[in-house]
């Protein structure tokens, strides 16, 4: 393992602790994906056992539920309940503004599903994550098999009718086969360099038939725990 592995892991680790300390007894607690969310998973499975409390959990793919039955989390789902108080999840991208680039591990549409129905979205980052514009990572889309190469070429349409030119598109591979998404969808990973307006983007490609949902997160977040590699954290928050 190199040393720059090590400090991300430190960074992940300090902004996961903080956001332990949004958890209490009594909450549904919604679990994100990747390896941020991970550790967290793994801290909160400790404080559960050790503070006993009374939570439900409920995640966002298929491979978080697994982690979080072996650790013995109560979990439940998204339908068996009537709130969800708190999602906490990582990102790929975050601006100043909380708007979001996830589904780096493709579960882009649970994330999103789960999100959107949270009381409060809490996304742990290690600083690497934070960007002034959104776009160099690529934009992670969710996407039909049927159609699917008439689908992307709507969308490069689209990009070129909206003034982008200079940007590249490809579908995510799995060992040389398409990569499967928890919903049995493909995902078309968008190289746009610069998001100009991520909120109009989001949109737009939101209305192409074929399109089930982009990675795309415009407020949704309501605080962004960013953590260095020397164990601090800094928070980026909603204004006003
Ligand atoms: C999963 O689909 C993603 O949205 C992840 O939340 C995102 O890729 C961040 O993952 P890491 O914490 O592994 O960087």
């Amino acid at each position: 393992m190199s040393d720059i592995s090590i400090n991300f892991d430190k960074a992940k680790e300090a902004a996961a602790k903080e956001a332990l300390t949004f958890i209490r007894s009594n909450m549904v607690i919604g679990l994100g994906t990747g390896s941020t969310a991970k550790i967290f998973v793994d801290l909160l499975a400790k404080k559960f056992f050790s503070e006993k409390l009374d939570i439900k959990v409920l995640s966002t793919s298929s491979l978080t539920e697994i982690q979080a039955k072996n650790l013995g989390l109560p979990l439940t789902q998204i339908d068996k309940v009537s709130k969800i108080d708190i999602v906490i999840d990582g990102a790929d991208e975050t601006d100043m503004k909380l708007n979001l680039i996830k589904g780096g591990g493709g579960a882009l549409l649970q994330e999103k599903i789960v999100a959107s129905n949270s009381n409060k979205m809490i996304v742990i980052v290690d600083s690497s994550k934070v960007v002034e514009n959104l776009g160099k990572f690529p934009l992670p889309i969710e996407i039909v098999k049927f159609g699917c190469n008439s689908t992307k070429n709507q969308i490069e349409k689209m990009l070129y009718e909206i003034g982008y030119s200079n940007f590249s598109m490809n579908w995510r591979k799995e060992n040389d086969n398409f990569f499967i998404t928890d919903e049995k969808h493909y995902i078309l990973d968008l190289h746009l360099k610069k998001i100009k307006d991520p909120s109009f983007l989001n949109k737009i490609i939101n209305h192409i038939p074929g399109v089930v949902e982009t990675g795309l997160f415009i407020k949704i977040a309501n605080q962004v725990i960013v953590g260095d590699d020397k164990g601090n954290i800094k928070l980026i928050k909603e204004e006003g």
